[in-house]
């Protein structure tokens, strides 16, 4: 039986991976697809995450549209890092299968509602559709079988040195979400940059064929980090919250009481983990198996390339 998920996101290169990486693993099922504003604006998210489905060839599953601004703070996105458009260089055909008519609250609601402990809930972008569900529908704790977020740090932050971008951009949402009563499994910056894009790896991923040349290689390293030379590689932070799903395995984690500063002039979207705390509401992976997660990830995308054009 396929472990099945509902996937928050806002595509963003690596949302796009992770995307492929739900799609790609046959013992993952992806139930359905919601955007939020984020890397770049929800019109972009939106319209990236449909444009996905059909050149990857999820043809069946939902995408509903979220939450355009964060809870209370402005918007802020990150076309430097992804693009204007939010997938790098990659143009995509456009879509012509229909956008789902539900608002992604109601979308995240509905399928967790429809078969309570059964879809894990998998978050990679900012929290706001997940805090608005929340204060919907407070049982989403109970019903989601697991929930997994790409976000948030034990040490530094990457959009300031306190804050990681997904919990920077909406950290009223994130403080919901972090106290609503659920294990939140907290993939943060501290794992996901134990997994960049080297040579090596890029070699691998055009070695998938045409999807890796056209998508998968142009998608992971479009973006380098011009203010760190010790920097070898994109990390694919998304990528390794559907992978903690499909294969915790590779993972050693620890459990911590998390919580997001939303005050603070320089450390607003921080979060402060706690890994001594009597009162966990956080399992925080703090390791990966690397040449594991790489195994794993590239054998599964494999599996939509041998498939592809419209795997
Ligand atoms: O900090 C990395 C996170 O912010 C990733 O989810 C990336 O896609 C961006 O949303
Ligand atoms: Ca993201």
């Amino acid at each position: 039986m396929a472990t099945k998920l509902l996937l928050d996101c806002d595509p963003g290169l690596d949302d796009a991976l992770a995307l492929l990486l739900a799609h790609g693993d046959p013992d993952l099922e992806l139930v359905a697809v919601t955007t939020v504003g984020g890397n770049v604006a929800l019109a972009n998210t939106t319209r990236n995450a449909l444009q996905l489905r059909e050149y990857l060839g999820f043809f069946e599953v939902p995408v509903a549209a979220g939450a355009a601004d964060p809870l209370v703070k402005l918007p802020e996105t990150a076309e430097h890092v992804h693009g204007a458009e939010g997938l790098g260089n990659v143009l995509l055909p456009a879509p012509t299968l229909p956008l789902s008519e539900l608002h992604a609250v109601d979308l995240i609601i509905s399928t967790l509602a429809a078969a309570p402990g059964t879809v894990h809930l998998v978050a990679t972008g900012p929290l706001t559709n997940i805090a608005l569900a929340l204060q919907k529908e407070p049982r989403i704790v109970e019903w989601a079988a697991s929930f997994i977020i790409m976000g948030g740090s034990y040490t530094r932050g990457n959009v300031t040195p306190a804050a990681e971008f997904n919990i920077y951009v909406d950290p009223d949402a994130a403080a919901i979400v972090f106290a609503a009563g659920w294990e939140v499994v907290m993939v943060g910056l501290d794992l996901t940059l134990q997994a960049v894009v080297n040579n090596e790896i890029e070699k691998r991923m055009r070695a998938l064929g045409t999807l890796g040349v056209d998508l998968v290689a142009p998608l992971a390293t479009f973006w380098t980090n011009p203010h760190d030379n010790e920097w070898d590689g994109q990390a694919l932070h998304d990528v390794c919250a559907v992978a903690y799903l499909a294969r915790p395995d590779l993972f050693t984690s620890q459990s911590a009481r998390v919580e997001i500063e939303t005050k603070g002039e320089f450390t607003s979207g921080m979060t402060v983990v706690d890994f001594h705390d009597e009162m966990p509401n956080a399992l925080v992976p703090r390791k990966v198996d690397v040449d594991g997660f790489w195994d794993y990830v590239l054998g599964a995308w494999a599996n939509v390339a041998s498939r592809y054009p419209h795997a």
